[in-house]
């Protein structure tokens, strides 16, 4: 592999505390598109990523949704996977030693149905060497609350971040949907639940047309949208939270290159996920740290501290 990098560069640092997540450099794997790192190992070394974010579990496995569940869009693509997974026990007995052999930082990715599901999760994440985060997917819908989807309500986003965070030790990172009219409530309500930082954005809701079939594309007809059509929106809304809260923030929606990671940087991100730009480029979260450091060089920045929130008025 070795793709040289011709500067000296003993004073960069690019390693980033998130929150009390270690990461050795700012750019991690967004969860659902790096399944546990197996699948991207004949592309790259994954411990030169900074963190890698795993599939979302669950407490119980999952089959998922009816198929069609991908579809591409201009710029970006729908999914509507519905967290296929083997459930947490078997990502704890098998998934996480081999990551942690692989000396990775690596932040979980929970859902649940209910507050105490999340919560029984956490408990059992807790203890497990080698979880340096725990990012919460709230866009799960609240069975006991009739459907409503937890990251839409600011009084359940508090409610359910502060029962995870009872049970564990481990830094916990709601991740926030794009689905709601303010963003900054959102954000203000996992702060005060005890969130030590935010991961954003998740994808957008939307849908497709198959007008052969006079259907809609999905199964589930309903899906997320991610990649670079979402971009401007999760950059709109890091920056509107990076003034409302003063949590550190893992900022992602559209990266495909290191230029758009500066702008997250630039607009308050301490780091960066890579989601759907994996599929393009399976080896694209390694480039972009090269290239990131080559910039940071090549600008004399010793440290991405020096450009973050740089662009905020
Ligand atoms: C195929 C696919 C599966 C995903 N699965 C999950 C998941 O299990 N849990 C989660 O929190 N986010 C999931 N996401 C959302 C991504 O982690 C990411 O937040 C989103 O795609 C936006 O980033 P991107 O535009 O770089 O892809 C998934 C996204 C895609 C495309």
């Amino acid at each position: 592999m070795g793709k040289e990098i011709f500067m000296p560069d003993e004073e960069l640092d690019l390693s980033v505390n998130l929150g009390g997540i270690i990461m050795k450099n700012p750019v991690a794997v967004a969860s659902g598109t790096f399944g546990y790192g197996g699948e991207y190992e004949g592309f790259i070394d994954i411990a030169d990523i900074g963190a890698v974010i795993v599939k979302g579990t669950t407490l119980e496995p999952r089959c998922g949704n009816l198929p069609p569940r991908i579809f591409e869009t201009p710029s970006g693509m729908l999914n509507a996977i519905g967290l296929e997974n083997p459930g947490v026990g078997i990502f704890l007995q098998e998934y996480l030693p081999r990551l942690r052999d692989q000396g990775v930082t690596v932040i979980a990715n929970i859902a649940g149905n209910t507050i105490e599901e999340y919560a029984r999760m956490a408990a059992m994440l807790e203890g497990n060497r080698g979880i340096a985060g725990m990012e919460m997917n709230i866009s799960c819908p609240n069975v006991k609350e009739g459907g409503l989807q937890f990251g839409v309500d600011p009084d359940m986003v508090y409610k359910v971040v502060k029962a995870v965070k009872e049970e564990t030790s481990i830094p916990v990172m709601p991740k926030l949907s794009p689905n709601v009219s303010d963003i900054t409530a959102i954000a203000q309500a996992a702060e005060a639940g005890g969130a030590a930082a935010l991961s954003m954005i998740n994808t957008l809701m939307g849908m497709a047309v198959d007008v052969e079939r006079r259907k809609p594309v999905l199964g589930n007809i309903f899906g997320g949208l991610s990649g670079p059509a979402i971009k401007p929106v999760a950059l709109r809304m890091i920056y509107q939270v990076y003034k409302a809260v003063k949590l550190p923030i893992l900022g992602g929606g559209g990266i495909m290159n290191y230029i758009d990671a500066l702008e997250f940087i630039m607009v308050g991100a301490s780091a960066v996920s890579v989601g759907t730009g994996n599929f393009v480029n399976p080896c694209l979260a390694r480039d972009l740290v090269w290239d990131l450091k080559k910039y940071c060089i090549a600008n004399n920045i010793k440290s991405i501290e020096e450009i973050r929130g740089a662009a905020v008025q």
